[in-house]
């Protein structure tokens, strides 16, 4: 792997998890209900009737979990702040215990040599702020920036490196429009309003975070894109395939540049944001780099009569599938580096989820999941040939750490470097995991200098 050698040395590989997908402890020291708790309750919601009480358990099982951070050889991990951990009732009073275990994680992580990367928000809004109007009410992003200021002063004096909200796409489209995840809406007159509060949230965000910062600490949002190329030539299917990009890629790099919304994407919504004065210039707040998140890219063909934005994805043949059928192409990743980095110009960028989910089976004490280790070497090169071109890449995260609860797919997916046994809670390092540690220390050998 001597491509490798084209990093930098100070190159961050990392691991990445969520709160609510690892935690459990959901009634535990003052925590009360988020959106997530709730739809995991909605029959036929969640596969399986699965929901986060345990999932891995992480809360009382942090100390063991930093230990295999510590045996990957990652320099760095993502983790996000449960939010109903912290403010209970949403906004007001905080709840110190809640408080506390994030401060004991980051101590222990900077006890390992390991920098935390923390997100904000990841999707699990508290159910009060639900009940008060959810994303769709414009008090919602507000009600962020107080919970970023409240992190950030905690732990600011410790993490240097910070993300205001994951994936807004995900929380507006899918939990909005979709309705396959949580508050599990289906409705364009309110998805548009979330997608609008959710981008003001992360510029009030940043906002409230450099208030409480150090000089020198970093913040910025984490999209999640995909590319988004025509079936085939046919006009239509060009058309759709812009719509396609609209609605994944141009909803949320536009404003977060300073373009706006993208006017071809209003007029398919057939629903103008909620802009009020001034929400355009917070939402494009400069920030100090952006997270990519990438799993595939779509290829999609008209669907005049189909749910906006009107593209079907559909399947490429030949290609290689993952357990979530989601296209393995590498070659994606390269371009929406390249794409960051000369249409939207961004100062640092660093992919913050980058992996795959198979069906791993423990096999006297090992997992030999070659197809998540080719996976992640070949996406690592992607990586790699985007920083030859000029991308001032800066990290990589790896998703998962752990298997752990994939939203509406329950337990079912495994995106783990890490296996997790839900009955026993025992953990597994995959064979991808020793793979990726060894990765990691080739790169540091043939960046050392020596
Ligand atoms: C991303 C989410 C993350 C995980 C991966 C598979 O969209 O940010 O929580 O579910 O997908």
């Amino acid at each position: 792997m001597d491509h490798l050698r084209d990093l930098p040395a100070d190159f961050t590989w990392g691991a990445a998890t969520a709160a609510y997908q690892i935690e459990g402890a959901v009634a535990e020291d003052g925590r009360l209900p988020s959106i997530w708790d709730t739809f995991c309750r909605v029959p036929g919601a969640v596969h399986n009737g699965d929901t986060g009480d345990v999932a891995c358990d992480h809360y009382h099982r942090w100390r063991e979990d930093v230990g295999l951070l510590r045996e990957l050889g990652v320099g760095a991990y993502r983790f996000s702040i449960s939010w109903s951990r912290v403010l209970p009732r949403g906004t007001g009073a905080v709840n110190p215990a809640g408080l506390a275990f994030y401060d004991r994680l980051v101590d222990e992580l900077l006890d390992a040599g390991i920098r935390p990367f923390v997100t904000v928000y990841h999707w699990d809004l508290p159910q009060v702020l639900q009940d008060r109007g959810g994303w769709p009410a414009r008090d919602t992003a507000y009600a962020l920036a107080e919970f970023a200021g409240v992190v950030g002063s905690a732990l600011g004096d410790r993490v240097g490196d910070w993300f205001t909200v994951n994936e807004p796409l995900c929380a507006a489209w899918i939990g909005h429009l979709e309705g396959r995840m949580a508050p599990g809406e289906r409705d364009v007159t309110r998805a548009v309003p979330a997608a609008h509060h959710l981008l003001l949230g992360h510029g009030l965000a940043t906002l409230a975070l450099r208030a409480t910062l150090p000089a020198g600490s970093r913040v910025g949002a984490v999209v999640n894109l995909s590319p988004c190329e025509p079936a085939t030539d046919d006009p239509a299917d060009v058309a759709a395939a812009a719509r396609a990009d609209g609605h994944t890629n141009r909803w949320w790099l536009d404003p977060l540049h300073g373009r706006g919304y993208p006017a071809d994407m209003v007029e398919v919504y057939g629903v103008e944001p909620p802009v009020r004065p001034g929400d355009l210039e917070t939402i494009a707040t400069p920030t100090d780099h952006l997270g990519l998140n990438y799993y595939f890219r779509e290829v999609v063909t008209d669907d005049p009569d189909g749910d906006l934005p009107r593209a079907r994805s559909v399947p490429v043949p030949d290609a290689t599938h993952t357990d979530m059928d989601w296209e393995v192409h590498p070659d994606g990743l390269e371009q929406l580096l390249t794409r960051l980095a000369e249409d939207y110009r961004v100062p640092r960028v660093l992919v913050t989820e980058n992996g795959s989910a198979w069906r791993d089976e423990v096999v006297s004490g090992t997992v030999a999941d070659l197809e998540r280790a080719d996976y992640l070497e070949s996406h690592v090169a992607a990586a790699v040939r985007a920083v030859g071109r000029g991308v001032p890449l800066a990290g990589y995260f790896v998703w998962s750490l752990l298997d752990n609860f994939e939203w509406s797919y329950g337990y079912a997916k495994r995106f783990g470097l890490v296996h997790v046994d839900y009955d026993t809670q025992v953990r597994t390092i995959k064979d991808s995991g020793r793979r990726y540690a060894k990765l990691i220390a080739e790169h540091a050998e043939l960046t050392s200098g020596g």
